[in-house]
């Protein structure tokens, strides 16, 4: 096979969703579909909430989520489809939003009985900035959630995407009958083995008893309505992104799974290019190999200070033992030891190509965001990937005061890493940090002691509200307040912290003069 045609067949994607929506189930039905696992229950990495986030390290071990459950590879229909995992629960961190940046699409899981809910929306966003088609798949039919219309309806007021049902469900709960296939009029009965097909008036073909039944009519309706006054299929409007093909079905019963496949590979991209800091598009087919790092897992074995950095293959064809340059550093470094993630094991990388995501063993050479290429090929360096708004926020000092140097060191090692974001106060220089999650804090504590031997002392500040500043000359020392907290980020670009909305809101009212921004 040609290296275009391997590269072809590749589809990269994450799910975001809301915890407990389904995303674990949807996963694990995915790879029994596509073969990679014989069993339900293999697929690790759930149930994060079980444990104290200060458990954290214990937390890792116990599930292995590190190395079994980050990226998984399955096959369909001559499709190789990666899945890499968006870490969600208490794991939530910019990790989660990164690993947006290493897909070229995203399916949206959403729990039917609860709609769109937060952590889906901060998701949402980030896939909806790049671009990039989301899939939808309404989860959980088989217990009594909202209605269709209504979910649709949610789903484009609250995210601003077009929706064009694929599948359309017949009731919900105890009567759900099943789904209408809409590109061929079948439907798929939930719990009986034949298949029936609706004629070109909606009706069904031949006879059958619940022809007369009334739930089954008014779906039956419903979906005439959507066939009618709904959104008009678009393929370029998936391809962008705005609009989103969804789907019926129920994870737990693998219900709705097959249709959602079926169309999936239809209309998800192959790998897609990416922009270099020169602004060069790099083609995926492209012969050169290329790849960025996008996350670095710390080794959860204190002894060892290696980590695992995850590379996107952005062009051509990784090799063991090829060799490669470092972009940041000029630095060649052969590239032995490579893992790929199999639901349920590890294996170690003979060969990958564009679209697939691989691990790099590191002993601190990586930081997110590096490029690495082949030793023969043309320097390129991608750009940088984005920073996202913080959320919550620590004072952060050392212990032992003299400790500063280490403490330092640490802080800036982390923060380049990208494992957590640094603040300082303008006048008192207070260091302070900020993560999306708060595990990003337990994570940055626990690696002061171990790998900068600094014992650190946090106070939490709670959730703020981040926002730079376009026009810094119109900045005064008046503007700075407990409720509007001055301070600079790690670029010396001036923040406000806002207490909350509403402080937001009394700040903008008042100095209308300040152009307010906010990162992704
Ligand atoms: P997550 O990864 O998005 O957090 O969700 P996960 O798949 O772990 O699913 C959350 C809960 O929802 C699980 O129940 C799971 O069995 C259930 N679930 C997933 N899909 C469906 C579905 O289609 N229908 C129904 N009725 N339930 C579904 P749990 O009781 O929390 O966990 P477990 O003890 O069953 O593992």
């Amino acid at each position: 096979m040609t290296l275009q045609d391997e590269i072809r067949k590749r589809k990269t994607f994450a799910i975001i969703s809301h915890p407990d929506a389904g995303k674990t189930t949807l996963t694990e039905k995915l790879l029994l579909f596509g073969g990679a696992i014989r069993q339900a229950g293999t697929v690790k990495g759930k149930k994060g909430g079980k444990f104290a986030t200060s458990d954290w390290m214990k937390v890792e071990q116990e599930r292995g989520i590190s190395v079994t459950s980050s990226v998984m590879q399955f096959d369909f229909d001559g499709y190789k489809i990666n899945i890499v995992d968006t870490p969600g629960h208490e794991d939530f961190s910019e990790d989660t939003y990164r690993t947006l940046m290493a897909v070229d699409s995203a399916v949206m899981v959403i729990d039917a009985a609860k709609g769109i809910e937060p952590q889906t929306l901060k998701l949402f966003k980030v896939c909806k900035m790049r671009g990039i088609p989301i899939f939808t798949f309404i989860n959980k039919l088989d217990r009594v959630g909202k209605e269709p219309f209504e979910l649709l309806e949610e789903i484009e007021e609250t995210l601003e995407i077009e929706t064009y049902p694929m599948t359309w469900p017949i009731g919900m709960g105890q009567s759900f009958f099943g789904i209408i296939n809409r590109k061929d009029k079948t439907i798929n009965p939930f719990r009986e083995e034949d298949k029936l097909q609706l004629n070109d008036d909606y009706e069904i073909e031949g006879s059958h008893e619940i022809e007369n039944d009334e739930a089954f009519q008014t779906s039956v309706e419903e979906f005439m309505l959507v066939e009618e006054a709904g959104d008009q299929f678009d393929e370029e409007k998936i391809k962008s992104g705005d609009l989103t093909p969804v789907f019926f079905g129920s994870a737990l019963s693998t219900f709705g799974i097959e249709e959602f496949l079926d169309t999936y590979v239809d209309f998800a991209p192959m790998p897609t290019p990416r922009e270099t800091v020169n602004e060069e598009l790099i083609s995926p087919v492209d012969d050169a190999f290329r790849g960025f790092i996008f996350k670095i897992q710390a080794n959860m074995d204190p002894r060892h200070r290696d980590r695992l950095a995850f590379m996107r293959i952005v062009s051509g064809k990784f090799t063991r033992g090829m060799e490669t340059v470092l972009s940041r550093t000029n630095k060649k470094t052969k590239v032995s030891r490579a893992t790929m993630f199999m639901a349920d094991d590890t294996e170690t990388v003979n060969e990958a190509y564009a679209g697939d995501i691989i691990g790099l063993y590191d002993t601190g050479n990586f930081q997110i965001g590096d490029t690495l290429y082949e030793g023969s090929a043309k320097k390129v360096e991608f750009k940088e990937l984005p920073q996202f708004t913080p959320e919550i926020f620590m004072k952060v000092s050392a212990k032992n005061v003299m400790k500063q140097k280490h403490f330092y060191k640490g802080i800036e090692q982390l923060v380049q890493e990208g494992a957590i974001q640094y603040y300082k106060t303008v006048h008192t220089n207070q260091p302070i940090l900020g993560a999306v999650g708060q595990l990003q804090f337990e994570v940055f504590e626990h690696r002061m002691k171990n790998e900068y031997n600094t014992e650190v002392v946090m106070e939490p500040i709670g959730k703020k509200i981040a926002r730079w500043i376009e026009n810094e000359d119109v900045i005064t020392d008046a503007m700075n307040s407990p409720r509007s907290n001055l301070v600079h980020d790690r670029y010396d670009n001036k923040v406000f912290l806002f207490e909350n909305e509403f402080a937001t809101r009394w700040f903008t009212e008042k100095y209308p003069e300040v152009k307010l921004f906010s990162l992704l």
